[in-house]
């Protein structure tokens, strides 16, 4: 039973502040709640200060929420990786699979993706969507 008119969309923030254990899960039940009513499937990952989150459903809830997700104060400098249609979901048993890295990779992590240095990471291969959307399902591996 495939669906159609799917598309994700992936993007890479700095959190405005380091986030604590509690406000991780805080985010990650009010967004998984909302994700299951709007059928939205994806992954979010945590690490240095830096979000990096896939999302993907229909076209109308993805970018709905998107347009929400980028007016949240708990992070700022959102840096859109891809949005395009899919053929099927990569997350499909996630409402919302969620990581955190520990310290060490997180640095390495936030390196690599980190919006805070202008023009650090935007350029070269650690930023190529692709490459974003392999690490998202590694950590989603991960969690099952
Ligand atoms: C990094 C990050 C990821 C988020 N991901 C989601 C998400 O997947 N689903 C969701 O409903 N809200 C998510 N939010 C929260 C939304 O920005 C927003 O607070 C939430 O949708 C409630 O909005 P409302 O109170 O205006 O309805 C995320 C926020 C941040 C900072």
């Amino acid at each position: 039973m495939g669906e159609t008119d799917l598309i994700h969309l992936i993007y890479c923030s700095t959190a405005t502040h380091e986030m604590s254990e509690v406000e991780l899960l805080e985010l990650l039940q009010e967004s998984r709640k909302r994700n299951a009513e709007l059928e939205l499937t994806g992954m979010l990952l945590y690490g240095g200060g830096v979000f990096m989150q896939v999302l993907e459903g229909s076209p109308a809830a993805v970018t709905g929420l998107y347009q929400k997700i980028e007016r949240d104060p708990r992070h700022h400098s959102l840096f859109l990786l891809e949005q395009e249609a899919i053929a099927g979901r990569s997350f499909a048993d996630w409402s919302m699979g969620f990581h955190a890295l520990k310290t060490e990779e997180g640095k390495r992590f936030a390196d690599a993706f980190s919006l805070r240095a202008p023009g650090h990471g935007l350029e070269g291969k650690a930023i190529r969507p692709g490459i974003a959307l392999e690490l998202l399902r590694q950590f989603a591996q991960t969690q099952r």
